[in-house]
């Protein structure tokens, strides 16, 4: 059975709080959080997803999975780390192949006793991370282009979640695997064989007549 985090991204502001209550009584594992600053992705959506992540913060102890999209990630981390002990990651290619400044930023956010992710584009190859594997807790691989929700699954991107499963079996690591962009009750059963165990899924959970069902199918 894999985990479920339900992104809210395309949460309306209207009646975001009660969507929240409705998430969380159909047990989603965690509410996932898109941040997108307008520079590493087209759209910019800085402060409703801080002000959603706050609102979180106060109403619901579920953990928060912080998705950070975001070019500059010092710039924006300090607001996150601030708002408990949720996960975040952040994207490898914002880091431009600097090994330091990605030591950094893991040591920064594990520091202050969150859990950290590194995040991979679909066109970056899997070992790009390998290297960071024995510092970080999860790898948030994307299964759509980041910056929008709704999107269709990229069928090639399993096959990178296979590669990463072998690899971390092989030696011995032991990492949560999740995958995040145009997963739903159809194609959840390949992504969790591929080797996910952890599943977000926006528009298709948002969109479902009976919440609790949809999340229950992504889990399996
Ligand atoms: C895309 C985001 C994903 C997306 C997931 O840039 O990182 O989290 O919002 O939502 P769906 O399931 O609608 O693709
Ligand atoms: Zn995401």
């Amino acid at each position: 059975m894999a985990e479920v985090s339900v992104s809210i991204l395309n949460v309306d502001k209207d009646g975001a709080v009660s969507k929240f209550y409705n998430l969380e009584t159909a047990h989603v594992d965690y509410f996932h959080i898109d941040v997108m600053d307008g520079r590493f992705v087209e759209n910019n959506n800085l402060s409703q997803m801080l002000d959603y992540a706050i609102t979180l913060s106060h109403i619901t102890l579920v953990e928060q999975d912080i998705h950070l999209m975001v070019q500059d990630v010092e710039e924006v981390l300090d607001e996150y780390l601030d708002l408990g002990q949720n996960r975040i990651a952040f994207h490898i290619e914002a880091m431009k192949g600097s090994h330091e400044r990605t030591m950094e930023i893991i040591n920064t956010i594990k520091g202050n006793g969150n859990k950290v992710g590194l995040a991979i584009n679909p066109s970056t190859p899997i070992e790009e991370i390998y290297e960071y594997l024995p510092y970080i807790h999860y790898v948030l691989i994307m299964t759509v282009v980041p910056g929008r929700g709704g999107q269709a699954l990229i069928e090639d991107t399993l096959d990178k979640i296979k590669v990463l499963k072998n690899y971390c079996e092989e030696n011995d690591i032991d990492i949560d695997i999740e995958a995040d962009g145009g997963i739903t009750g159809d194609n959840a059963q390949s992504v969790r064989d591929a080797g996910a165990n952890v599943l977000v899924s926006g528009v298709y959970l948002l969109k479902s007549e009976n919440l609790r069902e949809a999340v229950d199918l992504i889990k399996g």
